[in-house]
């Protein structure tokens, strides 16, 4: 096999050749290493009972560093995006001077860590809907970043759909019993042949 990359441009898109998009996506995820990105987790959203206080998660990461970044929490409130806070932070591990612009909530990140997850007290289910973090680079030259978390406000907490870990279960017992079949068949067979032998 052989990859031969003569072009000045971007590659033609299309059905590349599996081994081009393993480079291509090896590529670019380096490339985009290097600009700001914000992350809210890799589960994205949070289902909780009316009346209790949740955290709502976020970190930054920059591989180029950051100097005063900028970054503020919206709500989507039918539409319209809502500041819930936000500051500009100085450099890394620095605490930055938050301003809340909505009740019951408290910064909690601290920029521990890049972290800057607030904390929404006592919620209501007015509360419920999307979250954005984002989040401003100056020295990425005003690009901005932003990532998005859902709040799932419910009277109360539904049972947990046990679906998957029955099929994880069952696929785990199934080959679990596949395996003790095969032993049991091997090892039936395997005093057969040795019955015969003595037989002879
Ligand atoms: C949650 O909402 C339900 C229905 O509106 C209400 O009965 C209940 O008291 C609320 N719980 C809290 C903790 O606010
Ligand atoms: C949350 O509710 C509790 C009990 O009702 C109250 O004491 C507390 O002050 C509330 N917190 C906020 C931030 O509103
Ligand atoms: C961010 O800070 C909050 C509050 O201290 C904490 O609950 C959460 O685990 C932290 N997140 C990360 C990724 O460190
Ligand atoms: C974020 O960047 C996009 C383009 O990348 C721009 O359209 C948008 O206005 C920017 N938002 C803010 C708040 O600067």
């Amino acid at each position: 096999m052989e990859v031969r990359w003569t072009g000045v441009g971007p590659p033609r898109l299309g059905s590349p050749h599996p081994a081009v998009s393993v480079l291509l996506s090896a590529l670019f995820g380096v490339w985009s290493i290097q600009a700001l990105e914000m992350s809210v987790g890799k589960i994205p959203f949070l289902e909780a009972v009316n009346g209790s206080t949740v955290t709502l998660p976020c970190t930054y990461f920059s591989c180029i560093g950051i100097k005063n970044l900028y970054f503020n929490w919206q709500f989507n409130e039918s539409g319209i995006m809502q500041k819930v806070c936000d500051s500009v932070i100085a450099s890394e591990g620095v605490e930055p001077d938050v301003k809340i612009y909505r009740d019951r909530v408290t910064f909690v990140g601290m920029n521990r860590e890049n972290n800057i997850s607030i904390m929404l007290w006592n919620i209501t289910f007015d509360d419920a809907g999307q979250y954005t973090c984002f989040g401003i680079n100056p020295k990425e030259k005003g690009k901005n970043h932003s990532a998005i978390f859902n709040l799932i406000v419910v009277e109360e907490l539904r049972v947990v759909d046990k679906t998957l870990t029955i099929i994880i279960a069952s696929c785990v017992g199934g080959a679990i019993a596949l395996l003790m079949g095969f032993m049991l068949i091997k090892n039936f067979t395997l005093f057969v042949l040795a019955k015969l032998e003595e037989k002879k």
